[in-house]
């Protein structure tokens, strides 16, 4: 039953491929029918698709009268071009000896495809995307077939691939857009990403080699939050959450990093919360201050996000902590001279006495030599190591 109907079909197939082949003796290029594709600079050769291989045809411009290749020309139904340029592109007739009309054919020029530029991206653990642009512009209609494998170790026996590495297509999504979407990739494992560029004049493939945990970058954190500690002029709290893109799971965890500033102070303060929350101690009261975060792979797989939008906060302004009411005071007033003094001297005492690098402090905080407040029950554990 299947040997006969497969018989049939290839009967079929034969007759389709013999009834196409009668009637145009013209190979089809990929793309919109009726146009034939060359190179500037190139000799080109125009087929009369409505004759029989090899029968003599006219050859006209259309909406032209005179005739650019007679019947008598030796070349049967192609017309030959011998270097085409721009001028030469549009539209041509073929005419048999009785003046029938026998085909209309476009001629465009173009270049063959060249390699594509490749990029591979994952904002999660588990997906990843490609991109990819042209390298050189063919003025061609282009589509590009993109496909996947995972690379295997070369085993023992030589470097036989097993049929579990594909390759498996990389879908388009959407059509179209210049980026396909490999789903449910393993973490670990190596994928050679094939982009093939495809036009009437050829294919250019790039291969390229991607791991998950190299080009791994999570999305920025969302919704950070900074608020004023009630009673506590120099502090504030920043909350933030992860981000949608990265579903939370023990094994696959985020770190983060945030930083913060007085406004038209130009340097930010850097710190490494331990968790989706930071408590500032060492704001400067009164002043809004920006602060951002960022994420990155637990294990320090990939690299650090983009940094979140800045989100602005100023520490409340009621003193409850006499301790940091003298702050204030200090920090509002005779900060501007006196301040920079007593900190230059500060400093110059701590060059001169600190025992030798490792134990000095870890990061001056923000006015830290001026106002040795920091010593409140500290929940901001201080960057670095
Ligand atoms: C990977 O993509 C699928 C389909 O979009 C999604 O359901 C899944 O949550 C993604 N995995 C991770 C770890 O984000
Ligand atoms: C890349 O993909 C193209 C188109 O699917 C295919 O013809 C070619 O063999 C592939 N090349 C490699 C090295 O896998």
């Amino acid at each position: 039953m299947s040997s006969s109907c497969s018989g049939l079909s290839r009967v079929l197939v034969a007759v389709a491929i013999a009834l196409v082949s009668t009637s145009s003796p013209c190979p089809q290029a990929w793309g919109p029918p009726g146009v034939q594709y060359g190179q500037p600079g190139r000799s080109m050769t125009l087929c009369c698709p409505g004759v029989t291989s090899g029968a003599p045809v006219s050859w006209f411009r259309d909406g032209e009268t005179r005739l650019l290749q007679g019947p008598d020309s030796g070349l049967g139904h192609e017309l030959v071009l011998a270097r085409a340029d721009s001028t030469d592109e549009g539209t041509y007739i073929c005419r048999t000896l009785d003046g029938a009309l026998k085909g209309i054919v476009t001629l465009q020029l173009g270049y063959p495809p060249a390699r594509p530029v490749v990029s591979c991206q994952a904002a999660d653990y588990e997906n990843f995307s490609c991109t990819w642009s042209p390298s050189q512009v063919s003025g061609l209609p282009t589509r590009y077939l993109t496909s996947y494998r995972k690379k295997t170790v070369p085993g023992a026996d030589g470097q036989r691939m097993s049929p579990s590495t594909g390759p498996w297509p990389c879908p388009q999504d959407p059509p179209g857009a210049s980026r396909c979407v490999v789903h449910g990739a393993e973490f670990w494992s190596q994928y050679r990403i094939n982009v093939t560029e495809v036009n009437p004049l050829g294919v250019s493939t790039r291969l390229l080699d991607v791991s998950l945990q190299s080009i791994l970058r999570p999305d920025p954190p969302q919704g950070l939050r900074v608020e004023s500690v009630p009673g506590y002029p120099r502090r504030l709290r920043a909350s933030w959450t992860y981000p949608a893109s990265w579903p939370r799971q023990p094994h696959f965890l985020l770190k983060f990093r945030l930083q913060y500033r007085p406004a038209q102070h130009p340097a930010w303060s850097t710190v490494e919360p331990a968790g989706l929350e930071e408590v500032i101690t060492d704001a400067v009261a009164g002043l809004p201050h920006a602060v951002r975060v960022s994420a990155r792979d637990f294990l320090d797989a990939g690299t650090w996000s983009a940094w979140s939008p800045e989100a602005w906060g100023t520490p409340s302004i009621d003193h409850r902590d006499p301790l940091e009411q003298v702050a204030v005071l200090a920090s509002l007033g005779i900060f501007s001279f006196l301040g920079l003094a007593a900190g230059a001297l500060a400093l110059g005492l701590w060059l001169r006495l600190r025992p030798d690098g490792k134990d000095g402090p870890q990061k001056p905080g923000f006015l830290a030599p001026v106002i040795p407040v920091d010593k409140l029950p500290g929940e901001t554990k201080k960057s670095v190591c």
